[in-house]
């Protein structure tokens, strides 16, 4: 960390605040009708690992597909962003291993960029890993990790240095918000930067149904450990009484709006305590825990431009089935 910084335990949510957080949406989620739960909540320690397992999945395409942009148009991206000449922050949202910012790194590394390459992460455990690794492999890399929510990290970088900013929101994050939330996040997002600073977003493309629900339906079961993970995490971190046999995971996708979301769906009736407080299933009951968009070409054309940043570049995979863009703030 910079010590220019204001101190972590200064910025950031005790740990007890943060478990009130959590409680507190989750029997505001169970208590509503239809039931929901947040899906920035399936990532714990466990959440993180099953993540990591759904990546190297055979269906889960979404990863392979940016990888192999990120491998092979490398030097395409990375001169987007430097074209400017300018010293530049590069923020990374969620950056969870960064192993597709590493093809990055690597490539303003060895090509002389003035840059500080700062990855923001929710979770304590990315940043941490990441602060630690980072400097070993790649040698020479200006590393300033921040644990926290996204636009309060930003807002503090904004604050410590004046440098333009390069914004990185990869692995189709954005999907996991329905199309009116991606909307204001990316106008959030837009009154965050200044005029020529630049974003690069990884949409997940609309393409054959199929191909979409099986991501989300893997045979080995990950998808589905991973959706039960947040009850058993309700469990552990809030005392709750979650019996996972009593849940079915059941994923839909409709081609039309390009929605792909995943419900757990309660097998029997059944009376679940969290905190004293009783929630109530019926039978067939659904809980609503995520949605992983997906866009055409002209939907996040159209999403910039209400933005208020300029389409700039677009990379796509060899099939055609993932994009990474670069926006400019208009
Ligand atoms: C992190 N996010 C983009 C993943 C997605 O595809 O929506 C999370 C995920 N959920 C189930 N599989 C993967």
């Amino acid at each position: 960390m910079k010590t220019s910084q204001t101190p972590l335990n200064e910025i950031q949510p005790t740990a007890q605040s943060k478990t009130n957080q959590f409680l507190n949406d989750v029997l505001l989620g169970l208590q509503s009708n239809p039931k929901q739960l947040y899906s920035k909540y399936f990532y714990d320690a466990i959440g993180d690992k099953l993540f990591q397992d759904l990546m190297n999945c055979e269906e889960y395409y979404p990863t392979n597909c940016e990888l192999e942009i990120f491998s092979e148009k490398t030097a395409e991206i990375c001169q987007a962003m430097i074209a400017d000449g300018s010293a530049f922050d590069l923020l990374e949202l969620g950056a969870g291993d960064a192993t597709k910012s590493t093809y990055l790194l690597q490539y303003l590394l060895d090509n002389g960029a003035d840059f500080t390459y700062l990855p923001i992460d929710i979770s304590e455990h990315v940043i941490s890993y990441l602060q630690l690794t980072l400097p070993t492999t790649l040698p020479g890399l200006k590393v300033d990790g921040l644990n926290g929510e996204y636009f309060e990290m930003l807002k503090e970088s904004s604050a410590n240095s004046s440098n333009r900013k390069v914004v990185l929101f990869l692995g189709s994050n954005i999907g996991n918000m329905d199309v009116q939330e991606a909307e204001a996040f990316c106008k959030a997002l837009r009154n965050q930067l200044s005029p020529g600073d630049l974003v690069l977003i990884g949409f997940d493309l609309k393409k054959n149904p199929s191909t979409v629900l099986a991501a989300y339906n893997d045979r080995e079961g990950i998808t589905k450990r991973f959706n039960l993970n947040l009850l058993e995490r309700i469990n552990r971190e809030l005392g709750g009484n979650f019996n996972m046999d009593n849940f079915e995971h059941y994923p839909t996708y409709d081609p039309a709006t390009g929605a792909c979301k995943s419900y757990l769906v309660s097998l029997c009736n059944q009376v679940v305590t969290i905190n004293n407080q009783h929630i109530h299933f019926l039978k067939d009951e659904c809980i609503y825990m995520e949605i992983s968009q997906k866009f055409s070409v002209d939907d996040i054309n159209q999403m910039a431009q209400s933005c208020n940043f300029m389409p700039a570049n677009q990379f796509f995979d060899s099939k055609k089935w993932f994009i990474d863009v670069i926006w400019v703030a208009a």
